[in-house]
């Protein structure tokens, strides 16, 4: 067996990589790496992996040759690299996961992952393709709890372009490249570690801080949020990998109907934790047009003085939760992955590893 595994230095495809390593498949890992050499993008690898890694020796096995350098910006330029082709599993986890109007985001997640995964499937021995996409590109004209589906809905229906981009690269691969042994797993959203909580990441979480000290959002109270621990999305992504045989080729990653928290339930357990009073009765939802008024009163709140990064933070964060949604996980329970711990029940660790932690820079690993 011959994992190659993109992404390893980013939040999913790190602690995907960590739990490799540790169930044994250390030797067998292969990982395409932006760095100017194999010995660097080992150290990028290693650094990363160390948040959710305790041994050290897991660590120090693994090898530059084990290190593939190469950008999903010009495949070209790796595409004769030998060793792919002694490649029996693909996790492919690295892509621009930006808000932002990044000017990478349709060069990486579109084009590029397209070469990358036409390039993987003239691999004879290849078994598997697994291609991290968003359970969010379904867009936003869906009913909720929403449904694995190939079909993504309207292209114009995206709040950002980043969840455009994942959905049209899954179209075209599936279009364009049906001999690729081909898997697509949809994580929902991803917030911190259920035992490290934000530790390995502070991604999405502050948005829930954000909400709590400016005393409201653009959901309701009532509004369910579909959260998912990195680590569970890890386990999911191993078993969807690794397991032999399944009954579908497209699986959500995600909380569900019946793991899912409301916004509620979320910030009176962040309250206790923080040791403050649960907004309750002081909730107040706000609408977008409403955030350039605000934006001014929650400077001071927040600790945060750019306005134009706490207004993008509010549009582009409070328009995904007022969407409502579930992502339905029947068929990965069915595959016979445990449930996901609830996010209300973990939030105490989040806050806990980001005690002390100013917003803002608890906001960059969503800026960067
Ligand atoms: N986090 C979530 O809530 C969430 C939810 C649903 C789906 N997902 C999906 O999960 C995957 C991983 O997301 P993440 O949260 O782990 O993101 P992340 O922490 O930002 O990591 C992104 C990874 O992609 C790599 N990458 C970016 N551009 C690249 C390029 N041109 N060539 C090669 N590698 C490149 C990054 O490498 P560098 O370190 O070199 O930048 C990094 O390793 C993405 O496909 C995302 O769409 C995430």
């Amino acid at each position: 067996m011959r994992i190659l595994i993109t992404g390893a230095t980013g939040v999913v495809g790190g602690a995907t990589a960590a739990l490799l390593a540790a169930a044994g498949h250390g030797k067998a890992l292969l990982f395409l790496v932006r760095a100017d050499n194999a010995e660097q993008g080992l150290e990028r690898v290693r650094e990363n992996l160390r948040k959710s890694v305790t041994d050290e020796a897991l660590l120090q096995a693994l090898t530059p040759e084990q290190v593939i350098i190469g950008d999903l910006g010009d495949v070209a330029r790796f595409a004769d690299d030998p060793r792919l082709d002694q490649v029996t599993h693909v996790l492919n986890c690295a892509a621009v996961a930006s808000f932002s109007n990044h000017p990478l985001i349709w060069p990486v997640n579109v084009v590029g992952t397209v070469a990358f995964a036409k390039r993987m499937s003239q691999v004879k021995g290849l078994v598997r393709f697994v291609h991290v996409g968003t359970a969010m590109a379904c867009g936003l004209s869906q009913a909720s709890p929403i449904q694995e589906s190939w079909s993504l809905g309207d292209d114009d229906a995206h709040l950002v372009p980043y969840t455009r981009s994942k959905a049209e690269a899954e179209r075209q691969i599936r279009r364009d490249i049906p001999e690729l042994p081909l898997v697509v797993a949809r994580p929902s959203i991803v917030v911190g570690h259920s035992q490290l909580g934000c530790s390995v990441s502070t991604s999405i979480f502050w948005v829930f801080r954000m909400a709590q000290d400016i005393g409201g959002f653009m959901c309701s109270l009532d509004d369910s949020v579909d959260v998912i621990p990195v680590d569970y999305c890890a386990q999911a992504l191993m078993l969807l990998l690794l397991k032999p045989a399944l009954a579908s080729d497209l699986y959500h990653i995600s909380a569900g109907l019946e793991y899912s928290d409301t916004f509620r339930e979320i910030e009176s357990r962040m309250a206790a934790a923080r040791g403050i009073e649960s907004l309750g009765t002081h909730y107040h939802r706000f609408d977008e047009s409403e955030i350039p008024a605000l934006v001014p009163r929650f400077q001071e709140r927040l600790g945060v003085r750019n306005r134009r990064l706490i207004a993008m933070a509010l549009k582009l964060y409070g328009g995904f939760s007022k969407l409502n949604y579930l992502f339905d996980n029947h068929r990965l329970l069915s595959e016979g992955m445990p449930p996901p711990v609830r996010f209300s029940d973990y939030v105490a660790r989040c806050v806990e590893t980001t005690l002390g932690m100013p917003l803002l820079d608890q906001m960059m690993d969503d800026f960067k």
